[in-house]
């Protein structure tokens, strides 16, 4: 069992602190802001309720879970005896770089301080700190409840214990982990967004349809969902963005977003949150 603050209470950091929660470890859930707090409650409240009619979880099981998530908006408080800080607020290295220096003198010597980034260098986060070597990179995926992967990626101060320490954690979590160096894109992002951009080239070269290339991954690679529709739900411009970024730090055309992705994304037609992007949704 360890203590774990989770810095951050959106759409992952709540979901990191009910799996978290869960699986038996003590957490305590902060945000500066205080209704993103109780939005956060009232979600994990009805994940878990959901659990139990589903039967995945016993009416016990839930109860212990939401007895184990304290709900905290003061950052200092937060962090008293924390083992493992996990932060996943925004995805802007400069607030990352600055929570982790004020958590820095405010934890003990053994906290590990792990960041959910989905794409800065862990290595960045890290360099102005006095102990590099406690910063490691803890990617889940949304949603964290169902998602079993946990890229653990190990920055280049990144201690081996420390390592160690965060496999143990994500194996009691029941998420299976890979071990990834820091790299652009880590492993998920990397491989995902070429066979998207791959996908996105075909139908502009009129190879086949949005339809028939995500048969042919599904049906032919028993991929559960063709890169296409996954781009929809994921959301063009969150594509778009990782795109250019990959293409900004890597060698290589592949990263290179093609002319059909920036067009659909200056249309507003962002995938399923805007009901259309290479498939119609509103339908
Ligand atoms: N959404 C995803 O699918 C996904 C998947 C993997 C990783 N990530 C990464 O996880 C992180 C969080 O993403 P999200 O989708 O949960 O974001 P979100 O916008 O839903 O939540 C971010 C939360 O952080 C809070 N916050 C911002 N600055 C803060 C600060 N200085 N101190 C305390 N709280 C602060 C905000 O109030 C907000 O509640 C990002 O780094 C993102 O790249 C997101």
């Amino acid at each position: 069992m360890n203590r774990i603050t989770v810095l951050g209470a959106g759409t992952m950091g709540r979901g990191i602190a009910q799996v978290a929660a869960t699986a038996g470890h003590s957490v305590v859930l902060h945000d500066l802001d205080p209704a993103a707090l109780d939005g956060a409650r009232a979600k994990i409240e009805k994940t878990l309720a959901g659990g139990v009619e589903r039967g995945k979880l016993t009416p016990a099981e839930r109860d212990r879970a939401l007895a184990g998530i304290a709900y905290e908006a003061d950052f200092a408080t937060s962090l008293a005896h924390a083992d493992f800080v996990i932060e996943a607020v925004v995805e802007k290295l400069e607030v990352k770089k600055d929570l982790f220096g004020r958590a820095e003198g405010m934890v003990g010597e053994d906290t590990v301080l792990a960041s959910n980034t989905s794409s800065l260098p862990i290595t960045k986060i890290a360099g102005d700190l006095a102990r590099p070597e406690r910063v490691i990179g803890m990617h889940f995926f949304n949603p964290v409840h169902i998602m079993s992967l946990v890229e653990v990626v190990v920055g280049r101060e990144t201690s081996p214990s420390v390592k160690e320490r965060t496999l143990e954690l994500v194996s009691t979590l029941g998420k299976e982990p890979v071990v990834v160096n820091d790299a652009p894109g880590f492993a998920s992002s990397r491989l995902g967004i070429v066979l998207g951009l791959e996908a996105m080239r075909m139908v502009e070269q009129g190879v086949a349809s949005p339809r028939d290339i995500d048969r042919a991954m599904e049906l032919g690679y028993r991929h559960p969902m063709g890169p296409l529709r996954l781009t929809d739900l994921v959301g063009l411009d969150v594509r778009l963005s990782i795109a250019e970024a990959l293409s900004r730090e890597l060698d290589g055309d592949q990263y290179r977003p093609p002319e059909i992705l920036r067009r659909l994304v200056a249309e507003g037609k962002l995938g399923k949150k805007s009901g259309e992007g290479f498939y119609r949704w509103d339908e």
